[in-house]
Formats: structure tokens, sequence, C-alpha cells
């Protein structure tokens, strides 16, 4: 049962504050958490309480939901089993009494969850993910395809380049400790391409560890990846996808979408401000044109009826993925399914706040056979949770950035060793599988 609650404001990877808990139960077994954060974020998003007092971090700090932990939490789930998180999670939810979770913070409510998460698997006995399995009904277990980012635009990185994120997908490896190998080497490629091609200053890297060279073109990245996946020795092994986080760059006055939006006013090209269907044959001439296999948020977030065209033109070939459309709530979800939207859902646990929360729209997209890409946010910690939850969940395929900085290499490397313990097959080209495997 839970003992006590601690929970304490650490810096993530951009340096900013986060919230960590730490549980102890009435073993007197300590299990720590910690929530990490998005810069790209959806509308619908759960609230991420911030404290706004200039003083402290520009106005990030996170004293009152760490507060929260100990002085409204703790009282309320002191004494509950942990092997019940959907109570747990229930009664947080009450004590809350908000819809996007303003008063406790989903920041302070995720810390708990995830940590009780932890302290249930402790309790049974069982390896987290392992726990999570049972906890989601027990879909089939296996390893996911690593989608590395590995050329990072929007508002991840200081290029012209308005697409948020540029992935390898090594759909062809035969484990997940072979992609993980194909994914670095290539990376390393692409280092060294770029190098050559824009100047050593373009190898810095971006929030998630993918390079930002000064580039402006989807082509131009897409030609990049394809020529560094040849130059490693693996085409027609490791494939290619995008997620452009468009609701960055969405005029809603113009109902447009300006892939130039990033350069100073006077030097767009009108030519790339886009309507909502030349969007779509944009993404289907790239498709045809490069090794394409997932597209995400292609649209701004309350979108549904542009995703479905989207979806309805190149959804067969191609996995595309709500992010900021959903924001892992099972309503929204629900949505997207009667509309078909999308044909998946991005799956991250701080859009929502509850692990018990993101089973259900685990759930909601496993009973309606669509995709479920677990993610990351471009604000980080070294927590490796989510390589839990990913192989839990059987969702065949996750994104944690390029195989590169501590905070990404956490969650890969807590997969190699979880492959190395079980024996788990790699999901490799059924990634769109999730949960049937
Ligand atoms: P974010 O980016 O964590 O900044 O939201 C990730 C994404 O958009 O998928
Ligand atoms: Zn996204």
């Amino acid at each position: 049962t839970v003992a006590h609650l601690h929970a304490r404001e650490i810096l993530d990877s951009r340096g900013n504050p986060t919230v960590e808990v730490e549980l102890t139960d009435s073993k007197g077994q300590v299990f720590l958490a910690a929530v990490p954060s998005g810069a790209s974020t959806g509308d619908m998003e759960a609230c991420e309480l911030r404290d706004g007092d200039k003083s402290r971090y520009g106005g990030k700090g996170v004293l009152a939901a760490v507060a929260n932990v100990t002085d409204k939490i703790l009282p309320a789930i002191k004494g509950m089993t942990t092997e019940d998180i959907a109570s747990i999670d229930h009664t947080m939810l009450e004590l809350d009494g908000t819809k996007f979770k303003t008063n406790l913070g989903a920041n302070a409510i995720l810390g708990v969850s995830m940590a009780v998460c932890r302290a249930g698997a402790a309790s049974c006995g069982e390896p987290l993910y392992q726990h999570i399995n049972h906890l989601a009904g027990s879909p089939t277990m296996i390893m996911p395809v690593p989608c590395f980012n590995v050329i990072n635009g929007g508002v991840h990185a200081g290029n012209f380049l308005a697409p948020q994120e540029f992935f390898l997908i090594p759909l062809g490896a035969p484990t997940f400790r072979e992609a993980l190998r194909m994914g670095a080497e290539t990376y390393h490629v692409l280092k060294s391409l770029i190098a050559k091609k824009y100047g050593i200053e373009s190898t810095a890297v971006g929030d998630e560890g993918g390079f930002a060279p000064n580039i402006s073109t989807v082509e131009e990245a897409m030609d990049l990846l394809v020529e560094a996946i040849d130059i490693a020795g693996y085409t027609g092994h490791i494939y290619v996808g995008s997620d452009p986080a468009a609701s960055e760059w969405y005029n809603k006055e113009t109902d447009s979408y300006n892939f130039d939006f990033k350069r100073p006013l006077d030097q767009q090209d009108p030519s790339k401000v886009m309507k909502k269907e030349e969007v779509v044959k944009f993404w289907e001439e790239i498709k045809n044109k490069y090794p394409l296999k997932l597209l995400e948020d292609p649209f701004q977030d309350l979108d549904f009826e542009g995703h479905a065209l989207m979806t309805a033109a190149i959804g067969e070939d191609i996995e595309i993925v709500g992010d900021d459309l959903y924001c892992t709530n099972v309503e929204f979800v629900r949505k997207g399914v009667d509309l078909q939207a999308t044909n998946a859902m991005l799956l991250k646990v701080n859009q929502i706040g509850t692990i018990t929360e993101s089973l259900k729209a685990f759930k909601m997209c496993q009973d309606n056979q669509w995709g479920v890409f677990v993610s990351h946010r471009s604000g980080e910690t070294t927590d490796d949770f989510i390589a839990d939850l990913t192989v839990g969940l059987g969702t065949g395929h996750l994104k944690t950035g390029a195989p590169c900085r501590g905070e990404r290499l956490a969650k890969y490397n807590e997969l190699l060793r979880i492959e190395e313990r079980t024996g788990l097959g790699y999901a490799g080209y059924e990634f769109r599988n999730s949960g049937h495997f």
C-alpha cells in the first residue's frame, strides 16, 4: 500500500523544471517517477501546472504541483493498495474534479500514477512491462520498432524547416538490438553527409537529438535520409516517416498551411502556402517518391475532416497518426474512429495525466484495429517508463528521439535490456498491428 509520497522539482532535458515523485510503500520500498514536458502541445492536453512566478525559472517552476502531491494527493490515497492503480487514479480524478486536471495539475497526478504503477509491479512481483500488460488485459507483447527522429525542424530546432520530425524506421531488422544498431550507424552516416553538404555547424542537434541542418524543404530532408540509408547499406530495410506537427504552422484566417513559416516574412515563398487538399496531394507525392511509412499530425489539432481526407487518400500504405488531434484522450479517439480521421493514435501519458486513462485510449485503438505509437516528449528526463509501456502494450513501435542524448538513450537502452531478458520477437513490418500480434 501507499505509505508515503514525496515530490521535488527537478530539471528536464531543456533545463526547465518538472515534477519527480518518490513513493514509499508499506514495505519501505521506494519508487521514483519523473514527468516529461512537450513544446508543440495540443490544445486539449491536460494541464501542466506551472507557478507563473517570473522570479523563478522564468515562471516555469512547479512548486505548486510538488506541494499538491504531498498536501492533497497523499492524504487521499494513503493506505490504498498499489496493485489497484485504477482505484488510485480514480481517487485523484475525483479529488481534482476538473476536465483538464487544472486543480492539482496533470504533472502532479501523472508523477503519482507512474510511481504507483512501478510500486504495483513490485508488489505483484513482476517486471513493469509485465504489470502493464496485465493491467491492459494481456495484449500480445512484442519488441517495438524504434522510430528515430534524426532530422529536427518546427519548434524543436533553429532552422527554416517547417515539419518538426523526420524518422528512420528500421522495419527490416531481425531484432530490436539490430534495429538500434542500424539506426545508430545510419545516424552517423547522416552526420557526415550533413557536415559535407551544409558545413560542420549544421551537425548541432535539436531537442530530440536529431540534426537541424540549414534546410527548408521536406524533399531536402527526405533526400538526406534516403542517401544516408543507402550509404549505410540499409536500402529496403530502413524506411522513413515524418511528424510535421502542423498545428504549429496553421493559419486560421486563411485555413491554410505555410511550409515556409520559419523564414522572415519578406523572404517567404507564397507557393509554399497550401490548402488542405494541396497538403494531401503533397504528401501523396512524397509517398510515391520516398519509402514513407508513417505520417503524424499532417493537419492542425482540431481538423478531423482534413485528417480523414489524408487517411482516405494514403492510409492504406501509410500509418496516419493523430497526436495533438487526440491528446491520448479516449473521447477524442472515439470521435476519430467514428470519422475515420486516422488509423493510429500517438500515446503520450502526460497528455492525459494518468496511466489508467492512457490504457483506456489504448484499448479503444486496439478494439478498432488502430495502430498505437508510444512517444516521449521533447522535454524529457532519464525516466524510462515508456520503454516498459510500449512492450507491455505490444504497440509495435515507439518514438523516443535520435540515438543520441542521454534522456533519449535511457529508453532505447532499457528496451535492449527488456529484449535480452524476455527474448520477445521484433514487430518489424507488422508494426501497425498494435495489441494484435
Ligand atoms: P512535443 O513533440 O513533445 O514537443 O509535443 C513531440 C510530438 O509532437 O510528437
Ligand atoms: Zn507529434
